[in-house]
């Protein structure tokens, strides 16, 4: 694949000291600036100062020069302007007016982390005698990288014209009538767009290393604030992931995952369309409204909300 990496997001906030206190307590290294680190993808969050929240860029890393040039055409022929700059392109997506940057880059080689115990279950114990493993992390949960984002548009073919057709992303998965999950990389979904009534941006999302550091860290951010939570622990059915979102003082769910389904061969991988409960997740607690329609959606909605400023 030539697109090979979901490499950074930069999010529009209006209070970013408030919302870098929230990404540093998730477990995001601060750098300065409103700029955050995760564990391997090193620079993968900026905040910048907006009215009002919103997604202003994502960055993709791609393999070389001519991958670049393929896009630049494919944007051309959907009639989407690019800019070049050196060693990268730019395009604006015009529903959402999110700025895409496509840069040469080295693909993520993380390192092997915490390695997954098998868990003791009926007629096999493959632990005797001592403790779950889990019991006996201490600290901070750390995101190992960014995952995914989510995007609310108002024009889902004229979104989807871009990033699939323009930009290159693939798609893994479909929500009938709703939106598409999409991929730059072996991850099932690094960016889903779904059809709203208004542009915004839904969540961003974290990878961390198994469905104990999802617990951990939601609990860990939850002790700090209960109002933070917004839905979990949960399984989704795309993509498989274990879930927890929870909600940073813009508005914008930041949820931890773990889990999630790589696709290194496309040719056996089936795309499906799913409707329903399994579009949302395999089993949770029922979402609450406020994840399907965050609070703030009437506010953004009445034109408080300016996406292309
Ligand atoms: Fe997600």
């Amino acid at each position: 694949m030539a697109l090979h990496t979901l490499r950074r997001i930069t999010l529009g906030v209006p209070d970013v000291p408030a919302v870098s206190r929230f990404y540093t307590e998730f477990g995001l290294q601060p750098l300065g600036e409103g700029r955050f680190a995760s564990v391997d993808g090193g620079e993968q969050l900026r905040l910048v100062q907006r009215p009002t929240r919103r997604l202003v860029e994502m960055v993709i890393g791609v393999d070389d020069q001519d991958d670049l040039y393929r896009a630049a055409s494919r944007l051309t022929r959907e009639g989407f302007g690019s800019r070049p700059d050196g060693t990268a392109l730019t395009a604006t997506e015009p529903v959402t007016g999110v700025q895409v940057r496509l840069e040469v880059a080295p693909p993520l080689a993380p390192e092997a982390g915490i390695l997954p115990v098998l868990p003791n279950s009926p007629g096999n114990t493959v632990r005797s005698n001592a403790r779950a493993e889990a019991l006996a992390r201490g600290g901070p949960v750390r995101p190992r990288k960014l995952g995914h984002v989510v995007l609310g548009s108002t024009d889902l073919a004229t979104s989807m014209r871009f990033f699939e057709d323009g930009i290159g992303f693939k798609a893994s998965d479909r929500i009938k009538d709703r939106g598409s999950f999409l991929r730059c990389s072996t991850d099932h979904h690094n960016l889903l767009v779904q059809n709203t009534p208004v542009t915004f941006v839904h969540h961003s999302s974290w990878q961390v290393e198994d469905v104990d550091e999802v617990g951990r860290g939601a609990s860990s951010m939850l002790a700090g604030d209960p109002a933070r939570h917004v839905w979990g622990l949960g399984r989704h059915h795309i993509g498989s992931n274990f879930f927890w979102y929870l909600r940073d003082p813009s508005g914008t769910f930041a949820e931890y995952y773990s889990d999630l389904d790589q696709i290194l061969d496309e040719q056996l991988w089936k795309p499906e369309v799913f409707e329903g409960q399994l579009a949302r997740y395999n089993w949770a607690s029922p979402p609450p409204p406020s994840f399907l329609r965050p609070d703030d959606l009437a506010e953004l909605m009445t034109g408080a909300h300016a996406p292309k400023a």
